[in-house]
């Protein structure tokens, strides 16, 4: 892109002047966090949620930010205007640095997500990858990836869209980039905390829609077993918001195509967007 402005440790640069030092922890270890967030007409969706985690995240790692919250979301959209953009995906990365912890913020366009996406659902594959949910990791938005990145491509490759990681019981724990619902007799169930997820911000606003429609909202865990008997399945993240899941492995799921809850919710997950950013 041209032109294209990055925000780092303070200051917005041209995208080709940004550097890191190859001391930085974050590239040697992995050792940082980072948030992924979208803008909508100019709005950053749920950027107090998403700062909220990412300060519990630095807390987790003891990693003292030199910048405050105010600061950053500051910077946030200082960033988006420099580049003059409205519709926009947002990457937030805080790492251990080498003296100080560098910061990083980096937008681009949000395309949009494939409409043949939502119309038949997404294919998925259940990981052998194990999610610890006693680790330290678990829970925080950790630049070490490779335990989501590794299962979902593994998943890619053997003709799957995505890949759901188990926990070290061998229960449901979340997607590679998302947590995991599934609906049963009208029920909402979606992993507790505790089953070894991150606490997904779009996870948390579909729990207080389904609340507000009065659909019963489960937080436990699932075996394999019960998603896979599931009447309709979902995955949610920032970007793709409630993503219908029809096919598991070889087993369909709701026949095939996107159930009538999944459908709902999306559509009143987008009004909330709606009414939050257009509109507020
Ligand atoms: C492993 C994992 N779980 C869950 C989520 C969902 O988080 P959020 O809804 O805050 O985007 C993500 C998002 O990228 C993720 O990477």
């Amino acid at each position: 892109m041209k032109n294209w402005k990055v925000w780092i440790n303070g200051r917005l640069r041209d995208a080709g002047e940004a550097k890191v030092s190859v001391n930085d922890r974050g590239f040697l270890y992995g050792d940082g966090v980072f948030e992924t967030m979208r803008s909508y007409a100019g709005t950053v969706f749920k950027i107090d949620r998403h700062l909220g985690r990412l300060f519990k995240s630095l807390k987790v790692l003891k990693i003292r930010p030199s910048y405050s919250k105010e600061t950053i979301e500051k910077a946030v959209y200082r960033t988006l205007e420099a580049n003059g953009l409205k519709n926009a995906y947002i990457r937030l990365t805080i790492t251990r640095g080498g003296a100080d912890p560098t910061a990083v913020i980096i937008v681009r366009e949000f395309e949009g997500n494939p409409a043949a996406m939502y119309r038949s659902g997404i294919t998925v594959k259940i990981a052998n990858t194990r999610q610890n949910e006693y680790s330290p990791l678990t829970g925080i938005k950790s630049l070490n990836f490779l335990n989501h990145i590794i299962p979902k491509e593994k998943a890619r490759i053997d003709g799957y869209d995505d890949a759901i990681l188990l926990n070290t019981k061998g229960d449901i724990a979340e997607g590679s980039t998302s947590n995991v619902f599934t609906v049963k007799k009208n029920e909402l169930i979606t992993p507790s905390i505790s089953c070894g997820i991150l606490p997904g911000i779009t996870r948390s606003v579909i729990i207080e829609i389904a609340g507000r429609m009065k659909i019963k909202v489960r937080e436990r865990c699932i075996s394999p077993k019960e998603l896979l008997s599931g009447d309709e399945v979902f995955l949610t993240n920032s970007l793709v918001e409630v993503l219908p899941v029809t096919k598991i492995g070889a087993k369909r799921i709701a026949g095939g195509l996107p159930g009538e809850i999944s459908k709902l919710l999306r559509i009143s997950y987008q009004r909330q967007v709606i009414e939050e950013t257009i509109w507020g």
